[in-house]
């Protein structure tokens, strides 16, 4: 064998390998992220037969579009959630997840995408309850870890708030008349009501909080600058209405940002 032969291999090796390493995305493009999404959480994001669907799945499709990222959806429970965006097991998560001081001080989140508030449900035959006065001495049902148990558990005088894994179980509670309300985020108790409360719930009262949706990462995640200014594109192109009238039935009466 030529030494001519060996060198030409050599050479032919290198540009494999750096055709490789490109490939890997040492440009920091090119990696796959993974992004956190709930299962039962509508209209924002839940699964139905087999398929991602909802509010949040197809904005974030818009949103990774405009940021120029690659990205593969990973179906997670509400309560696994936090800790898959701190270990790492996803980069990302959009699910309805509420801003808010003390979950900042473990992960990092982008700007709001969707302002909010939670409400009380109770049952259709309840005459007591109008608003969260009437809450003394009452038995609320919400999801363990939400910004909603955290909620009711600060409401004076609650006789009790019973969590749940999945927010479906607390709505049956209420259906069955077992607790006396729900306390939860208003857009799916209202999508609840329309869907599967089989006209026996109801909202009393008005929003009882402000709240906001932001996409979650990592602490000093270098994915949340570039989803700010997704975000921003996507509210400014008019795709953010667009996916907010087909999703909640007319366009917002405020954009995010504004
Ligand atoms: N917004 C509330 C929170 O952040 C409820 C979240 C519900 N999200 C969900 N993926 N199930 O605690």
């Amino acid at each position: 064998m030529s030494m001519g032969l060996w060198s030409k291999r050599g050479i032919g090796l290198l540009a494999v390998m750096l055709a490789m390493l490109s490939a890997a995305g040492c440009g920091g493009n090119q990696k796959t992220l993974k992004v956190g999404i709930e299962s039962n959480f509508r209209p924002f994001t839940y699964t139905e037969a087999g398929q991602n669907k909802g509010f949040e799945v197809e904005l974030w499709e818009a949103i990774a579009r405009k940021a120029n990222l690659k990205y593969d959806l990973v179906p997670l429970s509400y309560g696994e959630m936090n800790k898959a965006v701190q270990s790492g097991e996803v980069d990302l998560a959009i699910a309805g997840m509420t801003i808010n001081k003390a979950r900042k001080d473990n992960v990092a989140f982008s700007d709001p995408y969707f302002d909010t508030g939670l409400v009380i449900a109770t049952h259709k035959d309840n005459k007591d309850i109008q608003g969260k006065d009437d809450l003394a001495d009452k038995v609320v049902a919400t999801r363990t870890g939400s910004t909603a148990y955290l909620y009711a558990s600060g409401i004076p005088g609650i006789r009790e708030v019973r969590g749940y894994p999945d927010i479906s179980e607390a709505y049956d509670q209420l259906k069955n008349k077992a607790v006396d309300a729900v306390i939860f985020d208003e857009r799916n108790v209202h999508d609840y009501i329309q869907t599967n409360g089989d006209g026996k719930v109801k909202i009393v009262g008005g929003m009882l909080n402000k709240e906001s949706y932001g996409v979650m990462g990592q602490k000093r995640s270098k994915y949340i600058g570039r989803i700010n200014e997704a975000i921003a594109a996507v509210v400014k192109d008019g795709t953010y209405s667009a996916l907010y009238a087909k999703w909640f039935g007319a366009p917002p009466k405020q954009l995010p940002g504004e």
